[in-house]
């Protein structure tokens, strides 16, 4: 959506994974400061985003409320603090008469919810589509895109249809982001069940519009220590939006360390914007490749019961002839430089993460022996 916001995917923490519907404000205003505490503000987590369950009941006149047992302050109140730490704030609603918690919907009320949100400063919405009326999601959602842009304010519009209608197809002039699978659930299983189905949308994202394979599931248990690492960094280079699900009040040193790697986070936050794509999967590995503004990313997946061996081909991976500077993006090392390929064992569920430079892209190649051709063949014409 061209309204300015999302040039690189959406940071921040939401909820919803960790906590459900039992929210309140006080947790708010605490997850506001350990965002700052953490420094991770600092690395790009700017928004705070209430999920589902904070809504009470619409007034006489229609306009909406929060909850005065659970946010007796106020929504305005917690915007105001989130805006005074330094950070952006983002609200849920639903493009249904009631959300998926049963709570009160927006369908119908689509320009006094606008108008409301707008004057309690928001700078995000995730609008879920529960209750719809079997309405078309398309419409419902255009309605908020245009309530949203008729308040003036820039607001971050997160479309949640779940991949309902295939949004990649028409959610780029709608929303800054749409989610294109289910729910995340807290397992293996479903990261990669989400995971594989990316491989055919990945051109969809980029600069304004960003797939969303829904929130990361890091720091919420179930997961090994390389599975959570796996799991967000193919969520960053995937272009996915970077909203952090758990408990960060009481963060584990081994949770920081992963989400407050700043090496992964700038390959999601590359201006170019692109997605990696599958370039290799196999029943026991994936390989993802994509290109960056300043070189290529690869990430080396192992989805097998035990350490394998992942060799990396520049040609057949990465469309890439010649040398290239590998650096490993969890290590924090430089690897060398190295011609064709390059190996590493990885890990059961983990990843390998690394960052290329130099070499000459297949096409540029192409055209530099076409010039070459022309100017070999231009020696035959007769003068
Ligand atoms: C369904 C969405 O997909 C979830 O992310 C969450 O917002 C819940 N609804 C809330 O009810």
């Amino acid at each position: 959506l061209d309204n300015g916001l999302g040039r690189t995917p959406p940071m921040g923490w939401n909820s919803w994974n960790r906590f459900n519907c039992t929210i309140d404000e006080n947790l708010i205003k605490q997850t506001a400061d350990a965002l700052v505490d953490y420094g991770l503000r600092d690395v790009g987590y700017k928004y705070l985003n209430i999920d589902d369950c904070w809504a009470g009941e619409r007034d006489e006149q229609g306009y909406i409320h929060a909850s005065n047992i659970t946010f007796p302050g106020g929504i305005k109140a917690l915007a105001d603090y989130a805006h005074s730490k330094g950070l952006l704030f983002g609200l849920y609603s639903d493009a249904g008469y009631r959300t998926c918690a049963g709570r009160i919907g927006s369908l119908g009320f689509e320009d006094v919810d606008a108008i409301t949100y707008a004057s309690w400063e928001i700078d995000y919405l995730k609008y879920d589509n529960c209750y719809n009326a079997s309405i078309p999601e398309q419409g419902r959602y255009e309605i908020m895109r245009d309530m949203l842009n008729a308040t003036g304010r820039p607001i971050f519009f997160s479309i949640c249809e779940w991949g309902a209608s295939q949004p990649y197809l028409w959610a780029n002039e709608v929303g800054n982001s749409w989610r294109t699978t289910d729910d995340i659930k807290l397992g293996w299983d479903s990261v990669m069940d989400i995971l594989h189905q990316q491989r055919k949308i990945t051109h969809y994202a980029g600069p304004g519009g960003w797939n969303d394979p829904d929130m990361l599931q890091v720091g919420n248990g179930n997961l090994t220590l390389d599975e959570q690492k796996s799991h967000f960094s193919l969520w960053a280079a995937l272009k996915a939006p970077l909203l952090l699900g758990f408990d960060i009040r009481y963060p584990s040193n081994d949770t920081l360390e992963i989400v407050n790697n700043t090496e992964i986070i700038a390959i999601n936050q590359d201006p170019l914007g692109k997605s990696v794509n599958l370039a290799q999967s196999t029943k026991t590995m994936d390989i993802w490749t994509g290109e960056l503004s300043d070189g290529y990313v690869a990430l080396l997946l192992n989805k097998a019961g035990s350490s394998i061996t992942i060799d990396l081909n520049f040609t057949a991976h990465l469309n890439v002839l010649g040398e290239l500077s590998i650096r490993d993006l969890w290590e924090h090392e430089d690897k060398g430089v190295y011609n064709d390929s390059y190996s590493r064992d990885v890990p059961t569920h983990g990843i390998v993460v690394l960052k290329l430079t130099g070499g000459t892209k297949i096409e540029e190649f192409a055209e530099f022996i076409d010039q070459y051709n022309d100017a070999a063949l231009s020696e035959f014409v007769i003068k």
